[in-house]
């Protein structure tokens, strides 16, 4: 089965063509408009996805070495995501599939960097415990099976990549901030302040960011910038660590409570070296399976979207042609 995926839910417009598990192309075009404003700003991400949204699919199909006629079918992020971005990915999607006669499915964005993941393993061994980090969610998902998700927790408050992104606005480090904090904190002294680790011993598995972000802040606000400047990167490795290590005490917490197979981690935060590193280490040693997924596959992409809607359409599955997009669509959410 040939897939065509799309996603437009943020600031990547992606287009991707996948052939059962194996991907054949996958375009990405980063928005670059968003940095100079430190954030996303939802009307220009609308406006830059209606504008590469069809070349980007061309690029997709051009590199897969296809034409439009021979796609079997299309998956597409219908939420959760900015509505306005959504639909532009959405529409385009629903549109072709009527022109060519062939099915769609709309995918759960979160669901899509599950697949992400799963890309790289033929035969992943459920159960798995499912870390989801990315800069709109922190969640801890128990996978049973293909396409079942039990939620364990998630954030209170801020997404830890949105902390990141704050963070390192605070720091004027621009954005996003994840990668440039990720590199700095490489040569940084992780134990140089102790910044807050909301609910790290609760026995829940929620998370909460809010606190760490305003700690950075009081930091920044109490030293000098030649003092800031100085330690820079300690004060990253800092925050990095604060920010990584709940996740990883709570993920192995919920793994053993679980019984789970493997742990898995997926999402733009994925991408994270500390992250990489210690997750993997950690969980090795506790005796789990831990499933990386590939980077290419961390950060918003339409290969992971394809896959994802592979699944469902696999199994008979379609959307109809009035899906709306669903800003706030939960995991394992039935499309309304
Ligand atoms: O999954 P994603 O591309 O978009 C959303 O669905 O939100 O994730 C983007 C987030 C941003 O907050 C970005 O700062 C973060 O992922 N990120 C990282 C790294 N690379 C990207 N955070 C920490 N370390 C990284 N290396
Ligand atoms: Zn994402």
């Amino acid at each position: 089965m040939i897939v065509l995926g799309i996603e437009t839910s943020c600031d990547e417009t992606s287009a991707a063509v996948i052939q059962d598990r194996r991907v054949l192309s996958n375009i990405i075009s980063s928005q670059l408009v968003h940095e100079h404003y430190g954030g996303v700003v939802p009307a220009l991400a609308s406006r830059a996805h209606l504008r590469m949204v069809r070349p980007v699919i061309d690029e997709a199909l051009n590199t897969a070495g296809m034409s439009k006629k021979d796609i079997d079918t299309i998956a597409v992020t219908h939420g959760p995501g900015l509505v306005g971005a959504l639909l532009v990915g959405l529409t385009f999607a629903k549109g072709m599939a009527l022109a060519l006669d062939i099915p769609y499915f709309g995918v759960n964005h979160m669901e899509g960097h599950i697949y992400g993941n799963l890309l790289s393993r033929e035969q992943p061994a459920f159960p798995i415990l499912f870390l989801i980090v990315s800069g709109g969610h922190t969640m801890l998902v128990l996978m049973r099976d293909h396409l079942d998700y039990t939620l364990l927790g998630t954030t209170r408050d801020d997404a830890v990549g949105e902390a990141f992104d704050k963070t390192a606005k605070v720091l004027g480090l621009g954005y996003p901030g994840g990668p440039v904090i990720d590199k700095k904190a490489r040569s940084g002294d992780p134990d140089f302040i102790r910044f807050p680790q909301a609910f790290l011993k609760d026995a829940h598995y929620d998370f909460s960011y809010s606190g760490l972000k305003t700690s950075v802040l009081t930091y920044t606000e109490k030293h000098t910038t030649e003092h800031l400047e100085r330690h820079m990167n300690d004060i990253c490795a800092s925050f990095q660590k604060a920010a990584i290590d709940v996740l990883i005490t709570k993920s192995l917490r919920a793994a053993k409570a679980h019984q789970v197979k493997a742990i898995a981690f997926a999402g733009g935060v994925a991408a994270n070296s500390y992250l990489r590193t210690h997750l993997t280490e950690k969980g090795r040693q506790a005796g789990f399976d831990v499933y990386q997924p590939e980077l290419a596959y961390c950060t918003d992409n339409a290969a992971m979207i394809a896959y994802a809607g592979w699944h469902h359409l696999q199994r008979g599955e379609r959307s109809p042609q009035n899906l709306n997009a669903v800003p706030s669509l939960p995991l394992g959410a039935t499309a309304p």
